[in-house]
């Protein structure tokens, strides 16, 4: 029987012709592809998981590469049917890297830079206030968020003071807070698949901004990495069980050291426009993917 695997790419962006390129690359290796499996679609009965009338669980391998949404319910599914078939990335690692705490603390501990941070409980907002004397500014973030959204710095014990209430009233467990880092507002994404570097583009924070994501005003631009940064993103990517990373990484002014400040589970690939610009790194991915996937599927079929 020959090899078929599951798919759920993004559309926007040009998502839509990366998934077509990435189709006809795997058909070459005689590996076909079920498109468009929306697990919100999928309902899981006894031992399978089922959707448009096709056993997930029989597939050999699952392609997980859609951002956009990703509910509990998603997320449920996706962990289920990641415990039966080979999925890119693993519900594990791709649980582990929508959780900025969760993935630094895991850095941290394998030795890989990051910003310093804290986690205390909510009820212990003193710890707030003891580590804010120490670092004198500091970065409030959702564990759980992107875009730069919700990213609050703080940059005084009073601005701390005004803030907690809020924060009290809000319903948190916990809080997590960084070092503000004093860098130059710009930021390396660098892109991983299979351990392999893929390439690199950077992002400068726009206006007074000191956030670098595009949504909060910054701009992409064509960079270089050097090995320092491509080692650091390759043991991050290492670290955190992601088949396919993107590693976001800055330059600490104070340290003069590189740091992660997070890993992205489903990095984009360049648009139609970062691609005129020069961002030149799709086929590659494309290339390092598809060999992943045959590897992947070859091996699980001989284990069989
Ligand atoms: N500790 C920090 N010190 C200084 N700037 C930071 C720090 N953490 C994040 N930033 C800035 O904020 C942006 C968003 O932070 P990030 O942790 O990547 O969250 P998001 O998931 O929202 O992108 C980063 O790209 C960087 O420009
Ligand atoms: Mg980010």
């Amino acid at each position: 029987m020959g090899r078929k695997i599951g798919m759920w790419l993004y559309n926007n962006g040009g998502g839509d012709k990366i998934q077509k390129r990435l189709i006809k690359k795997l058909k070459e290796r005689e590996i076909k592809v079920v498109p468009n499996i929306n697990l919100r679609y999928a309902i899981a009965k006894n031992g399978h998981i089922i959707h448009d009338g096709r056993k997930l669980d029989k597939l050999d391998l699952f392609l997980s590469y859609n951002a956009g949404e990703q509910t509990q319910y998603q997320m449920f599914l996706y962990q289920a049917l990641s415990r039966v078939v080979p999925m890119i990335n693993s519900y594990d690692s791709f649980a582990l890297t929508e959780d900025k705490f969760q993935t630094s603390f895991l850095l941290r501990q394998h030795g890989v830079a990051t910003p310093d941070f804290k986690l205390c409980h909510r009820d212990d907002g003193e710890q707030l206030k003891m580590i804010m004397k120490k670092w004198s500014k500091m970065v409030y973030k959702p564990t759980d968020g992107w875009g730069g959204v919700g990213l609050t710095k703080i940059e005084s014990e009073a601005t701390l003071d005004t803030l907690l209430p809020f924060l009290n009233q809000m319903d948190l467990r916990f809080f997590y807070v960084e070092k503000f880092l004093k860098y130059d507002n710009t930021d390396f994404r660098v892109d991983i698949v299979d351990g392999q570097f893929v390439g690199c583009y950077g992002r400068k924070a726009g206006g007074s901004d000191w956030r670098t994501n595009v949504t909060s005003g910054g701009s992409v631009f064509l960079r270089e990495p050097n090995d320092e940064v491509v080692a650091l993103a390759k043991k991050a990517a290492a670290v955190c069980g992601t088949d396919i990373a993107g590693v976001d990484i800055i330059y600490d002014q104070e340290k003069e050291a590189y740091v992660v400040l997070e890993v992205n589970g489903i990095p984009a690939f360049a648009t139609p426009e970062q691609e005129k610009m020069g961002l030149d790194f799709n086929q590659k991915k494309i290339d390092l993917i598809v060999e992943m996937i045959d590897r992947k599927t070859t091996k699980n079929k001989k284990e069989k």
